[in-house]
């Protein structure tokens, strides 16, 4: 049972998985290297945007004790799934859903959800909000693609087809054990196929780690025009450069997305990007 202003509970582990010893001598998840690394880059690398969680005022009650358990939480699947994001951009979203707050409809979109790992942290916060998230990926990887991108330093890069593969058993077994799958609905395919045909909506924040130029412009041309003034997307592909010169393209937003122009921050400084649509 989940009172409807608290954070979804934590289920008790699996009693199978209760007795088994942590892995010594690995880096994966799991591991007591791993345990201790997640804390270690709280500490350190992510440790302003924990600060400012902690510390910030939000319209929605959301106290001090509830947002370290929801800190511990996110720990957690960092230790025991593979994750493709930092501590600090999942905080830095959590801030963001917290300022949007609760409201008539919630509506929050993920594309790329790998093994779920970002789909169950974000789950707990729409839940507690009392909102609808929407979990798009084709679950079978990264798409077929020929597609050479540039990081910003430079280097080349190569998204092979089915990297990052998570398929629905261990996705839905993940916001089991550590999100609220209640609040979630799987948009199983092609975001290219998926997308045009969402209906849900208007959408309030939608967070992008698609990897591919073709998936950003998928996502940014049918999903954008749904998002509601004031709705924020995050992208976690802003390390390529292909991909921040689409995002800096004003013909792109004109006559591909049809919008005027979104306030955009961090754009070819660092990976982790915001967009705000205006108007
Ligand atoms: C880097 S992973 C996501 C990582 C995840 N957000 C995390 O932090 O753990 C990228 C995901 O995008 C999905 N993806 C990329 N392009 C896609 C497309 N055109 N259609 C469907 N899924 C796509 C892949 O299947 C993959 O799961």
């Amino acid at each position: 049972m989940t009172k409807q202003n608290s954070l979804p509970l934590w289920k008790s582990r699996p009693r199978k998985a209760r007795g088994r010893p942590l892995m010594f001598g690995t880096r994966g998840p799991g591991s007591l290297y791993r345990r201790i690394k997640s804390l270690g880059l709280l500490a350190t690398r992510d440790r302003a945007a924990l600060l400012n969680f902690l510390c910030a005022e939000y319209a929605e009650p959301f106290s001090v004790v509830e947002r370290i358990e929801l800190v511990a939480r996110f720990v957690a699947v960092t230790n025991a799934i593979r994750c493709f994001h930092t501590q600090a951009e999942m905080l830095v979203v959590a801030d963001a859903l917290l300022r949007l707050g609760r409201r008539a409809g919630l509506t929050v979109v993920e594309a790329g959800v790998a093994k779920g790992a970002s789909s169950a942290k974000l789950s707990l916060l729409v839940s507690r909000l009392g909102g609808t998230l929407h979990l798009f990926d084709s679950f079978r990887g990264i798409p077929e693609n020929s597609e050479r991108l540039t990081r910003l330093d430079g280097s080349e890069v190569v998204f092979f087809k089915g990297a990052f593969t998570g398929r629905i058993p261990t996705v839905t077994r993940h916001l089991q054990r550590f999100g609220c799958p209640r609040c979630c609905v799987l948009h199983k395919g092609l975001f290219e196929e998926t997308m045009p045909r969402f209906d849900a909506g208007p959408i309030d924040l939608m967070l992008l780690d698609v990897d591919l130029l073709s998936s950003t412009r998928a996502c940014l041309v049918h999903l954008f025009p749904k998002l509601r003034v004031g709705g924020v997307v995050f992208s976690q592909d802003g390390h390529l450069r292909e991909i921040v010169d689409l995002i800096a393209s004003e013909r792109f937003w004109r006559e591909e997305v049809g919008v005027a122009v979104p306030r955009i921050e961090g754009l070819g400084e660092r990976k982790f990007i915001r967009i705000t649509r205006e108007s």
